[in-house]
């Protein structure tokens, strides 16, 4: 099955009907993953080889807008800035829109507004293609369903899935070869206390993207084959640690769980390391906080930067550690 089909198994008799408005918009917050996913066993569709789990980031994220345009082709633009057809970003989203295009000729303009850096491992492009993805409900008039939603958001970007809900997160992922059983869904645990913190250590484009980094590590790490029981493991820790709210629990399993992937990537040839000397110096400040009594621990993504764990009744200290942290909580205002 191809991206295609699967838009047309999703829309059904809705499949390229015209849209019904003149522009759609939506917004969606970022995620960052407790449990990542990390390798995937269909690359056309997104599928992954493990399930995973995720905390969004509140009113971090991507707000997008869609119109329909008289054009030979997409205008898209970040940030009200136009992109370059050619430009890696533009490229993703015109491929993303193809199966929606009732006409060869239908051509968009393209609005995402980020309030993260783009590529930089803080997820942006999760938010972004579920935003857009909301934002091409709303200029269909399709009226989706969640689920339905969620599986097209992980055709543009698998943990996009993943960024259709506030709060915790997981990401089933499913043994059908079509996909229709590998989709996100929001749990019901509620942890106002907790807090996330940025550590924006570079905004620099990846050394190479989070698919060909997959690729290269299910394909040459001897250490994968060790990912799926880790994730397992890790899926179920997480989960009681949300239910019992028990937060050493919850960012013990979340930072193993990052150094686990990271180090399936590290052992990959050839290997691939995402952290920098300031990454490194970052997280030995958190061990030796820890060491210290004070509860933060950090997970990391496909890029350098850290983002840290820890509850607001030690925000203070944080901030006095990192003057230039920024905080998300888990609130939002819509
Ligand atoms: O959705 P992608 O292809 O950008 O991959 C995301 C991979 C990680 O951010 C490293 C992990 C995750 O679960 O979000």
């Amino acid at each position: 099955m191809n991206k295609n089909e699967a838009a047309k198994t999703i829309l059904k008799t809705q499949y390229n009907q015209q849209p019904i408005n003149e522009n759609g918009e939506a917004f969606a917050p970022s995620n960052i993953a407790l449990c990542k996913y990390w390798g995937k066993r269909n690359l056309e569709l997104n599928l992954p080889i493990t399930s995973s789990l995720s905390i969004s980031l509140g009113d971090k994220g991507a707000h997008t807008s869609i119109e329909v345009i008289d054009s030979h082709q997409d205008k898209i633009y970040l940030n009200n800035i136009p992109v370059a057809n050619t430009d890696k970003f533009a490229h993703r989203i015109t491929k993303f829109l193809d199966p929606f295009r009732t006409t060869k000729k239908l051509a968009f303009a393209i609005n995402t507004k980020s309030n993260i850096p783009i590529g930089s491992g803080v997820a942006s492009s999760a938010c972004g293609f579920a935003a857009l993805t909301k934002a091409l409900n709303n200029l269909f008039g399709w009226n989706l369903t969640d689920t339905e939603l969620s599986i097209l958001a992980r055709l543009g970007s698998g943990s996009a899935c993943r960024s259709l809900w506030h709060g915790f997160v997981k990401w089933e992922a499913g043994i059908q070869d079509d996909g229709m059983d590998s989709y996100a869904t929001k749990l019901n645990y509620n942890w106002p206390d907790l807090r996330i913190g940025l550590l924006l250590i570079s905004d620099a484009t990846k050394p190479i993207s989070s698919t060909n980094a997959m690729l290269r590590t299910v394909n040459t790490s001897s250490f994968y084959k060790l990912w799926p029981q880790q994730v397992a493991h890790d899926l179920v820790q997480i989960e009681h640690a949300l239910q019992i709210k028990d937060f050493q629990k919850l960012g013990e399993t979340a930072e193993l769980n990052a150094l686990a992937m990271h180090a399936t990537m590290l052992t990959s040839n050839p290997p691939i390391l995402y952290s920098t000397p300031k990454t490194i110096e970052y997280m030995h400040k958190v061990w030796q906080l820890r060491q210290q009594g004070l509860g933060v621990y950090f997970t990391q993504d496909a890029g350098p930067n850290l983002k840290l764990l820890f509850l607001e009744q030690d925000l203070k200290k944080i901030q006095n550690t990192w003057q230039d942290i920024i905080i998300i909580t888990n609130e939002h205002k819509s």
